[in-house]
């Protein structure tokens, strides 16, 4: 299911700072069962030596269009020939200007001029001081070697090694490999708009106390990441969470039940799937004091009183959205035992066509799970795995039942 094993990449590195995070990067492909072939320019060899590249992926470094160890001298052809795509991480304003005028004075412009462009893609990885990166030289080499055919991964914001704050840094090791993974990933859900809530929510008794659940909001998270991959447009209204947001997916934050349910009404019009993943409080305190509630030393409790939450996904499931088949509903359950059975009355009781059940306590903030898939034909199970691969196999179930729907 991972979508970069097996893939053989052309890592280039031109000079820039961010080099050192190309390190890193080299790792991460490899562990993720890439293999790595580190073509450097003179600049990047001033910033992290070939030594460390090389140990990184096993495979000696290039860098000059002259190297002999080549039986026919042209490593420009041969590297590039070998590979599924050639990625430049860091990429240079300097390096983006040689593209954009298709130099091959040097080997790494060389080879990416030499690629068969239609089979061997080029993605890019810019770094840079944000004067750099805002100029309207680079802005216009930027267009340019977009409207030639590469795909420009986009840059982070934040402090910049030269001092200064603003756009141009590279993106982190990890959020380039989401990009690739996204890039490589079949595109299973193009056009569709998925409709995501995750994680606990919060319901305040006074301004400092409340009460919520074990949710992480791992697997709803990770289910967002995989649509995503899968080439949907996501949002994900998360709940109390400390999880960082999947690359390319709107997140809108909120604490109550009630404000989720006010934010999945305010998109549910536009999307196509809804995914309700998150563990909503069933009940909320029947009064949030608006001041802290304080221990009088008297020895008397609080009397609380509850009263129950809307059903987000049973409300969106019995929308004219939803029953006129434009909206495709999909509920989780988390339970403790028995699970085939509540799956399956849950199933029936919220009224969506597929509802994916769990052991909550065995699951509540791990990285892996399991999962029973329970719809109108029968039951299927998705064994043991990591939450990434079990919300891939999840998406891959949901487009499938989509094609259905949608041809009938
Ligand atoms: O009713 P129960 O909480 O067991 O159902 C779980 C499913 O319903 C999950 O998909 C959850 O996200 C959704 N749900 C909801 N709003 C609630 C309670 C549950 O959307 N108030």
């Amino acid at each position: 299911m991972n979508a970069l094993a097996g893939k053989h990449l052309v890592l280039g590195l031109s000079g820039g700072v961010a080099c050192y995070k190309s390190a890193e990067l080299a790792r991460l492909l490899a562990k993720a069962g890439a293999t790595v072939q580190v073509v450097m320019t003179e600049a990047a060899e001033q910033f992290i030596t070939a030594v460390t590249m090389q140990a990184l992926t096993g495979r000696p470094v290039y860098g000059s269009q002259w190297d002999a160890r080549e039986p026919n001298n042209m490593a420009h052809i041969n590297l590039s020939r070998a590979a599924d795509a050639v990625l430049i991480a860091p990429c240079s304003a300097d390096f983006i200007a040689r593209l954009a005028h298709g130099r091959a004075d040097e080997l790494l412009s060389l080879l990416c001029l030499a690629r068969p462009a239609e089979s061997v893609p080029l993605l890019l990885a810019p770094a840079m001081n944000r004067e750099m990166w805002a100029h309207p030289a680079t802005q216009r080499n930027l267009a340019q070697v977009r409207g030639d055919g590469a795909v420009v991964l986009g840059v982070g914001c934040g402090e910049q090694a030269c001092g200064e704050t603003g756009d141009g840094r590279m993106l982190e090791p990890a959020e380039i490999m989401e990009e690739l993974a996204a890039f490589f990933s079949p595109k299973l859900l193009a056009g569709e708009q998925v409709l995501i809530t995750a994680g606990p929510t919060f319901e305040a008794i006074d301004p400092v106390r409340g009460i919520t659940n074990l949710s992480s909001g791992k697997m709803g998270f990770a289910i967002a990441r995989a649509a995503r991959e899968a080439g949907a447009e996501v949002t994900l209204v998360a709940g109390p969470v400390h999880l960082p947001t999947p690359r390319g997916v709107r997140r809108i934050d909120v604490v109550s039940a009630r404000n989720m349910l006010e934010a999945v009404d305010g998109q549910a019009h536009e999307a196509s799937v809804f995914i309700a993943t998150a563990a909503v409080a069933d009940w909320r305190p029947a009064a949030s004091a608006e001041h802290k509630i304080k221990k009088d030393g008297s020895g008397e409790v609080p009397a609380l009183a509850f009263v129950e939450n809307p059903d987000i996904l049973a409300h969106v499931a019995q929308g004219e959205r939803a029953r006129s088949g434009r909206l495709y509903c999909v509920g989780f359950a988390a339970e403790s035992e028995n699970l085939l059975a509540h799956a399956r009355a849950k199933r029936e009781r919220k009224g969506v066509p597929l509802l994916v059940g769990n052991i909550g306590p065995a699951t509540f903030g791990q990285d892996d799970n399991a999962l029973v898939l329970v719809d109108g034909a029968g039951h299927q199970e998705l064994p043991r795995a990591s939450k990434q691969v079990l919300a891939q196999q999840l998406i891959a179930e949901i487009a499938r039942r989509l094609g259905h729907t949608r041809a009938a």
